[in-house]
């Protein structure tokens, strides 16, 4: 891991990637290409973008001459791709831009890899990351194992999955050496104000309602993203070529339950009466084909590799609200402008 290519590295996931690579591996040159879209923003990354191993490239992976670019001129022996469209609602409303990104883009890094890999084939991996959501919906019972068949049922689990495919398919095609995980819920800090948690915890701050879909009683597995980082850490090191390793938390919450969590530690930190931000909570039109729940068997990274997840949901969800509370001005530059506009169609015009 001399060269390391990290794809979306200013976005949510991405930013701890890249900061904990940067720090963790001086000997290493690690560059992040990222196209700065709505998710992406180098604010997420002010305190590594002066390390001499760190080099931003902004650009769009859907863009094939882009990507030989990056190769020719980076000549990563790593990859580890994150770049990719992320928020389920968005995928709703617009398909097309998941096909684009998520199964084009992904297409094109691999194409990339192939070529500049083929005559040096020894100590590279690509690593793909992916989500929970493309094994499907559980019922009450039951976790998804790597042997869980494939089952995505929106627009951006089946843009993943089908990523998922074409990254196996080069495994087995072309014997590009690709690696793999599907991992959970992440929440933590810089995460768009879109996805459940960071959009809850502004919209208390600003004492605005808390759109919840359908009765809350969906069920999701949470991830502290620092956690994960380290998790992506041990597989792109020690995972075995071709394989796949789910990540999880182990800690699933319904989400009414998970909300008034959140309610109730708001209501301490920023000093307002109990039952002030659940007071918020307002029940809206389900979100269309809402999956039911997510529950991720994460034996096999714990008993191949040694991880498991370090941080308890009670600490993670504490140090993810202070985070936001003190950064009043990412929050502001984020939901400025566009941001206002998706928020009226998403939850407005409901
Ligand atoms: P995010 O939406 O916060 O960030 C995505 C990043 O990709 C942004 O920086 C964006 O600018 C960049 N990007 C988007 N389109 C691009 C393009 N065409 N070219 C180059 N860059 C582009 O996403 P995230 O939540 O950090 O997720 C990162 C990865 O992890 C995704 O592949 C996602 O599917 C996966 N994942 C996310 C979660 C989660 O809970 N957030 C869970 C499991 C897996
Ligand atoms: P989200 O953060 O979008 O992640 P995902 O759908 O990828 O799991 O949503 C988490 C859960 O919260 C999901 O069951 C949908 C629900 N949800 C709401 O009830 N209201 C909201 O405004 C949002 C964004 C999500």
């Amino acid at each position: 891991m001399q060269h390391i290519l990290i794809t979306g590295g200013a976005g949510f996931i991405g930013s701890h990637v890249v900061r904990h690579f940067v720090k963790k591996y001086p000997g290493s040159t690690i560059v992040n290409a990222d196209k700065l879209t709505y998710a992406g923003n180098l604010l997420n990354l002010t305190d590594i973008e002066q390390e001499k191993n760190y080099h931003f490239v902004k650009g769009d992976i859907v863009d094939g001459d882009f990507v030989f670019s990056l190769f020719e001129k980076h000549k990563p022996d790593t990859v580890i791709h994150l770049a990719a469209e992320s928020h389920v609602d968005r995928s709703i409303a617009n398909p097309m831009e998941f096909v684009h990104t998520n199964v084009l883009g992904t297409v094109n890094l691999l194409n990339a890899a192939r070529h500049h890999w083929k005559d040096e084939p020894d100590n590279k991996r690509f690593y793909h990351i992916s989500t929970d959501e493309v094994y499907g919906s559980l019922g009450d019972e039951g976790l998804f194992t790597e042997e869980t068949p494939y089952d995505p049922r929106s627009p951006y689990s089946a843009s993943k999955a089908s990523s998922d495919h074409f990254v196996r398919a080069y495994w087995h095609t072309y014997g590009l050496p690709v690696v793999l995980s599907n991992c959970s819920n992440n929440y933590g800090p810089n995460q768009f104000p879109e996805k459940l948690i960071p959009l809850f915890i502004n919209n208390i701050i600003q004492k605005k309602p808390l759109p919840v879909y359908g009765k809350g009683e969906n069920v999701r597995d949470w991830l502290y993203v620092e956690d994960h980082a380290v998790a992506i850490d041990a597989i792109v090191r020690n995972g075995k070529p071709g394989e796949t390793y789910n990540i999880g938390g182990h800690n699933e919450w319904k989400n009414i339950d998970l909300i008034r969590l959140l309610c109730k530690i708001m209501d301490e930190k920023l000093g307002r009466e109990p039952g002030t931000s659940e007071g918020l909570i307002t029940y809206v039109k389900d979100r269309a084909g809402h999956d039911l729940r997510y529950a991720i068997d994460a034996s096999k990274v714990k008993d191949e590799l040694g991880w498991v997840p370090s941080v308890t949901f009670e600490e993670g969800l504490s140090k993810t609200v202070d985070w936001y509370l003190a950064n009043g001005e990412w929050l502001r530059q984020v939901t400025s402008g566009d941001y206002m506009q998706y928020y009226r169609e998403q939850y407005e015009e409901r």
